[in-house]
Order: structure tokens, then sequence, then C-alpha cells
């Protein structure tokens, strides 16, 4: 069901509110009409200027478009003021969650809020307004700010050299694995080592990288305390085994103390080292995968130094690796080609540039894999990282990791007479709840209890995530919430808790106070309905608009 199909939200036409109508409760919810709905003929929000003779005369100059690639009609867009455009806009704005509105503990995730200061320095102008295409002499600060960048990642994590370029923590992964490759290739065992070991708490994009690099994903159980299954995991290993990317801390939140013996039985056996380091703001300063033996790590920027999630936008997931692996970073690299470094970093956590050194990018790397993306990767993302670990030092960054795990602590002890909580061992960043009692004694499933969270105007945590938890409830606090928040959060919980025992039905009607209720949420996401149906068009979403028609959103598709 799509958003246009769901109960009493719409007239089914397709020209009806976006929301509007009654939730499946009674509460008011926001009425907010379509754009068009708004539309007057020849309402603005902007009045151009007649174009002048010479802009006229140009135009009439130019060749004319054939017949069949110009528009017969003028486009159907909506005639509204610039107030109502901006009106629409921002209460469309207010019906979505987001971080600087309310609690959002999504597991795995890490929403942690993004400092202004971030968005302030990616706006300056010589940053914000530079091009990845600009000669080198023109780019000196740009470079400098990514060799920059990647000093303080190596010095995070210990690796001798890093590659900004990869765009996301699933690209990392998908460059890590290629260098892995390269190198084995390199030693003449491309071809024999065919499988990649993944534990069973790895993020879900490890063994799909894995995959997709042409390996074999092949699952490492974890043992009763949620740790690797170290004997399980020395009986697989073997000629044919290519890697082991092991997510640490792992998806249950919890950090790998056989960690020496799990690097040390994959070197032996000729494997790489991989660790999955998206979750490194649990262990900021305390662990740093390099000098544990670790062959490649990607960041994810937006989990640990703040810059936004992608949502499909810019990312950014760096890679750090061991001196075997870096002949075969991605092209081009960032590199100081004028300057002793040890000045250049002293002069710039000093807060100037040093006069006479200069930056390069360097691309004369025979073994490099290549490039994995265009330029050298978001340069916005590389911005406000970099801010981000400026403005905290490193002593500001230990103590991020001691409140992110000091808040999943904190929930932990306080939720765990509420909910089951199948690995209660000290956390890291996250701890994973289940909501099997719930299910078991009152019908009431994790999805419902998602639902009603909805209601209290906090995001719900992450769901059925991992899968070794049954009933899984992923909660990240993340280390900036204040403790009257996390107070807030433990009452909630406990709160639906004790309805789910007393009124699981009025669990299960939840959500009741947002816009719209519950939704097929696959077809929501993959089928969506977008398209406005114009006055005299035959049908609502069928021609009218200069979209193609797809599928209707079908009706059988199972309601959560
Ligand atoms: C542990 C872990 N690994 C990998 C990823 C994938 O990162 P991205 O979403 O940037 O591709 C994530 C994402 O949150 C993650 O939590």
């Amino acid at each position: 069901m799509s958003v246009a199909e769901a109960p009493g939200r719409s007239d089914h036409s397709g020209r009806g509110s976006a929301f509007s109508g009654a939730t499946a409760g009674d509460e008011l919810t926001i009425v907010e009409p379509l754009i068009f709905e708004r539309s007057r003929p020849e309402r603005r929000a902007v009045r151009f200027p007649a174009a002048s003779e010479a802009a006229r005369r140009a135009a009439t100059a130019q060749p004319e478009l054939p017949a069949s690639v110009r528009r017969a009609a003028a486009p159907r867009l909506p005639e509204v003021s610039e107030l109502e455009l901006l009106r629409h806009y921002n209460r469309l704005a207010h019906l979505n969650h987001a971080i600087d509105l309310g609690f959002y503990p999504l597991g795995s995730c890490t929403m942690k809020y993004n400092p202004k200061v971030n968005e302030w320095s990616a706006r300056l102008p010589g940053l914000a307004e530079s091009h990845p295409l600009d000669p080198e002499p023109l780019s000196q600060g740009s470079l400098e700010l990514m060799w920059l960048l990647a000093e303080l990642l190596k010095e995070v994590s210990g690796f001798p050299a890093v590659s900004l370029q990869p765009a996301a923590g699933a690209h990392g992964e998908l460059t890590g694995l290629l260098m892995a490759r390269a190198f084995h290739r390199s030693n003449g065992e491309g071809e024999q080592r065919t499988k990649v070991l993944v534990p069973d708490s790895a993020h879900g994009t490890n063994p799909a990288t894995a995959t997709m690099v042409g390996y074999q994903a092949v699952t490492i159980r974890s043992n009763e305390r949620g740790g690797i299954d170290l004997a399980e995991l020395r009986e697989a290993l073997g000629p044919d085994v290519a890697a082991l990317m092991i997510t640490n801390p792992s998806t249950l939140g919890i950090f790998e103390d056989q960690i020496d013996q799990v690097v040390a039985a994959v070197r032996e056996a000729g494997a790489i080292a991989y660790m999955d380091g998206a979750n490194l703001n649990a262990i900021l300063g305390r662990f740093r995968p390099g000098h544990a033996g670790f062959d490649v790590m990607h960041f994810n920027l937006h989990k640990t130094f703040s810059t936004p999630h992608g949502g499909g936008g810019p990312g950014a997931g760096p890679v750090g690796v061991s001196e075997r692996l870096a002949p075969f970073l991605p092209t081009p690299i960032p590199t100081l080609v004028a300057g002793d470094p040890a000045v250049v970093r002293a002069n710039a956590w000093a807060g100037h540039s040093t006069e006479g050194a200069r930056f390069a990018l360097d691309a004369d790397r025979p073994h490099s894999i290549g490039k994995v993306r265009s330029c050298y990767g978001n340069f916005g993302m590389f911005v406000r990282a970099y801010t981000y670990i400026r403005s905290n030092g490193s002593e500001g960054l230990r103590t991020i990791s001691n409140d992110a795990v000091l808040a999943a602590n904190y929930l932990r002890v306080r939720l765990r007479d509420a909910y089951d909580l199948p690995y209660d061992r000290i956390s890291k960043h996250e701890v994973v709840f289940s909501g099997r009692r719930q299910k078991r004694e009152h019908g009431v499933t994790t999805l419902d209890i998602a639902k009603a969270i909805l209601d209290h105007g906090i995001h719900p945590p992450t769901i059925y995530f991992p899968l070794i938890v049954e009933e899984a409830l992923m909660v990240e606090p993340t280390e900036t919430e204040s403790l009257e928040t996390l107070d807030t959060f433990v009452e909630v919980m406990e709160g639906i808790a004790a309805l789910a025992a007393s009124d699981p039905a009025a669990v299960k009607r939840a959500p009741t106070t947002t816009p719209v209720g519950r939704l097929d949420e696959a077809a929501a996401a993959r089928r969506p309905d977008l398209r406005y149906a114009f006055d005299g068009d035959p049908a609502a979403g069928a021609a009218g608009t200069d979209m193609p028609a797809s599928p209707a959103a079908p009706s059988e598709a199972p309601t959560a």
C-alpha cells in the first residue's frame, strides 16, 4: 500500500492531500495539501526580467531543436508565491523525523548530531567554490586539507597509509577487498584464494561486498558471549581464504576481546585481515586497528566524524591500509611534495599553513587498483570531518567514545528488566535488546514496539538486525544525548513494555499520532505512486505527466 492508498488518508484519486484525514486514532493530523493544490494561474515566486534584445537575437540565431524533442505544451508546474512555497516545504520537512528535532537511537546507523560548525567550514568560499579540476597550484588549500585529514585518520587508526576516495562505508569495503585481491594476485595466489570469512555478527554489507568482488562469503558463528568462535575460525582458515572481514565492535555492540588471536590466525593463514571500522566511534583513542595487525579498514565518516548521512547524497568511506597493501591504494593520493611533514602538521595544528610547503596529487602508482571515485572523492565531507576532528582534538575524540559507550551501557542496565538482553555484557556504542518475551507472552512484536515508540516523538531503534538476535531492538544513543533524554527513552520503553502486558491491542494500534499510520513500507519504498492527476486527466496515476507510468501499488501486499 502506498502513502496515497493508506486508509483514511486519501480520496484514492491521487489528487488528495499528501497527508490528510484522521490517523488510526482520533488525534489531529497535519494536513498539508499538495503543492499542485495550492497552485493558482499566474502566481509566481520569482519573476524574471524580459530578455534583452541581444539575448533574443542570440536565441533566434541558434539552430532550432527538431520538433520530435520539442515540448508541445509548457510543463504544468505549480504556480505559487515564494511564501507559499517556503511554508509548504517547511511544513513537509517538519513531518520528517530528524536528529535536529528529536532522539534518534537507530542502532548501527549512528545518527549522531552534526555540529553546525562543520557546515560553516564547508561553506567557506575558498573551499566550497574550489573545483576538482583546478590546476594544482590553485588547489593547494584543498590538497592540504585532504593531506591533513589523511594524516589524522592515520593517527586515529594506526595505519601507515589512507585513501579518502571511497564514497561510503560499503564502497570502502569494496575498495579494501579489491586491494586484497590485487595483493593475492601479485603473489600468484589470486586463483587459489576464493573465500572470504565473515562472522555472523558482521554488518550485512560485509558478505555482500565479498560476493560482489567474486568471493564466496563463508559465515563464522559467534560464540555464546557474542564473540567470534575461534575454533570455527581456525578450522575455516586455509590456503583458499583471501580475507576475514570482521566488524569490530560488532553489530551486537561488542568488542572482540580475542582480537589478537583472530588477527594472528588470519595472518598465519596468509589471508588479509579486514576490519570493518564503521563502529570506530566506540573506540577512538583506545584501539588502533593498524597497530593490532589489521591490513585494511574503512572509516564511516558519517558514523564517526559527524558528516551528514548521505541519504543517497555524497558520503565518504576512506580506507586505511598496512604497508603490504599500500601499493594497491586507489590513485591519485594527495601528497606533500615539498616541506617537512612534521613541521607542516605542527603548523596546521597551530592554525596556519607552512611557508614553502607544496601539495600534489600522486598518480604515479603502478600497482594501484585505479580510481574508485571521480576526482578525489566527496570533498565537502572531508571538510566536515576535518572540522569535527580538529574542533574536538585528541582528548575530545576520546571523550566522544567514552560518552557514546557510557550512554549505551546506561540504557543496557536501565532497560534489561523490561526487555530481554541475549548478550548481557559491557557493550560499546550500542546495545541489542530482544522483544521475544513481549512476542511470546503478549503477541506484541518488535515491529509493534517500534511503531509505539513513534507516538512519543522518538525515532525507533533499528529492528530485526542483527539477524542473530530474535526480535532484535538495536539501540544506539550516541554521545550527544543528555541524561534527561536517555531517561525519557527509558520511561517510554518501560511504558510500552507495561502496555504490551496490560493492553496488547493498544500497542498494535500504534502509531496514532503520526501523519500516517502503518504502511506497507516495502511497497511505499519500491513502488511509490508520486504522480499527480490534473483535471481532465483520464485517471489518477495514469497519463497526464511526463513521467512514464509505473505499475500501481499492489493492494495484496501485506501491511505490517
Ligand atoms: C558496521 C557497518 N559497516 C558498514 C556500513 C556501511 O556503510 P555505508 O552505509 O556508509 O555504506 C555500516 C553503515 O551504517 C555499518 O554500520
